[in-house]
């Protein structure tokens, strides 16, 4: 016989799931939406494209979160904390994705919420998102780097907490993502292939990695493999790029605040940080949509043109596992998905002319 107390929802945010690794105590508050626990996700179309018949490729899809992006672990570690440290308010810089995750957790324990984002910039999604969850939203006729520099003189010169991953507190959120894929796939991939924007997270995963296997988790470590945008490619340059640009906005920043945690993981792991230009993100983006039934949103897509790279290069060893990070759903920028030649037609509600376009 069941009884109600066997369907008792589990909590399994990644705070209670992962708390002996993380900075938290019996005092401290748990502010969670359920976050974490997303799937690895098999690919089934990919290797065939890319002919790697004998290599497995997983899709860590961190846009099945609760406001869509990875930002969720990282957040609810941050705002734990923040209140924990009896902050009233909290304040970021964002190309979308950490203002939309910030507001949702401040709003769930009555924290204030302030972000500052670039005008024009950021996918309509996430900019509803802040919007709705009740943030003060700020735009500034600048680009996130700006918006950045300015977060961090308010926030030194008042109360207000920063919340963008120069909070150590972020990276210990988000370096669970690397322990989940650890847990599912019972050791480390051989690969592990991320977007790099601002470089928090290669930083939070290959931290991850490190101490699960320092724990003795894993037996090895993955080559972490970080890719920008071509007109966002600071760190492969080797300097910042004043005026950046990418279609894909999430990862359209010239000036990285973890840039030194990005070459430790590159350089540590004996990976690498490369550039893909704008039309393979797009071509990424589409496959993943239009072929594995997987949608991400452009920035994660840049990861899988990466790996589509480095394949053609013969980068990927037989008989390994690539884990990409997708790292925001595709719902997130519904602009750039509707921005295709392949229009959606309206027809007359009449047999034939249904018949008719669908047969074309
Ligand atoms: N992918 C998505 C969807 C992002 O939103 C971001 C960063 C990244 C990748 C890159 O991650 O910065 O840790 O290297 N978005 C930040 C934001 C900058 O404001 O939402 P990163």
């Amino acid at each position: 016989m069941t009884t109600a107390r066997k369907f008792a929802v589990k909590k399994i945010g990644i705070i209670e799931r992962y708390q002996e690794y993380l900075p938290v105590t019996e005092q401290t508050p748990i502010i969670s939406l359920n976050e974490g626990n997303t799937p690895l996700i098999l690919a089934e179309g990919l290797p065939r494209e890319i002919g790697l018949k004998n290599v497995r490729i997983y899709y860590k899809f961190e846009g099945l979160n609760p406001t869509g992006s990875f930002k969720d672990r990282g957040m609810t570690m941050a705002i734990s904390k923040a209140l924990e440290e009896k902050s009233k308010a909290v304040m970021c810089a964002s190309t979308g994705n950490t203002s939309a995750s910030a507001a949702a957790y401040a709003s769930r324990c009555g924290l204030k919420c302030f972000v500052l984002i670039p005008e024009g910039k950021i996918a309509k999604g996430k900019l509803i998102q802040a919007y709705r969850y009740g943030a003060k939203v700020v735009m500034i006729k600048g680009n996130f780097d700006q918006a950045l520099e300015l977060v961090k003189e308010i926030t030194k010169k008042t109360k207000i907490t920063l919340v963008n991953s120069i909070n150590p507190y972020r990276i210990e959120g988000q370096k669970t993502a690397a322990f989940e894929i650890v847990d599912d796939l019972g050791d480390a991939p051989e690969y592990h292939a991320i977007p790099v924007g601002n470089a928090g997270n290669i930083t939070a995963y290959w931290k991850g990695y490190q101490e699960y296997k320092k724990a003795g988790k894993s037996e090895t470590l993955p080559q972490m493999l970080g890719f920008q945008a071509e007109g966002s490619a600071p760190i492969v340059n080797g300097k910042p790029v004043a005026k950046p640009e990418t279609i894909a906005t999430a990862i359209r920043i010239g000036n990285p605040a973890s840039w030194k945690g990005a070459l430790a993981a590159r350089d540590e792991s004996g990976g690498l940080i490369d550039a893909v230009s704008d039309k393979e993100i797009t071509q990424a983006y589409r496959f993943i949509a239009e072929q594995e039934g997987v949608f991400a949103e452009p920035a994660s897509a840049a990861a899988v043109a990466g790996v589509m790279k480095l394949a053609k290069k013969k980068y990927f060893k037989e008989g390994t596992r690539i884990v990409i990070t997708l790292t925001g759903s595709g719902l997130k920028d519904p602009d750039f998905a509707l921005s295709f030649d392949d229009k959606i037609e309206t027809v007359e509600p009449t047999f034939d002319a249904v018949s008719e376009s669908i047969m074309k």
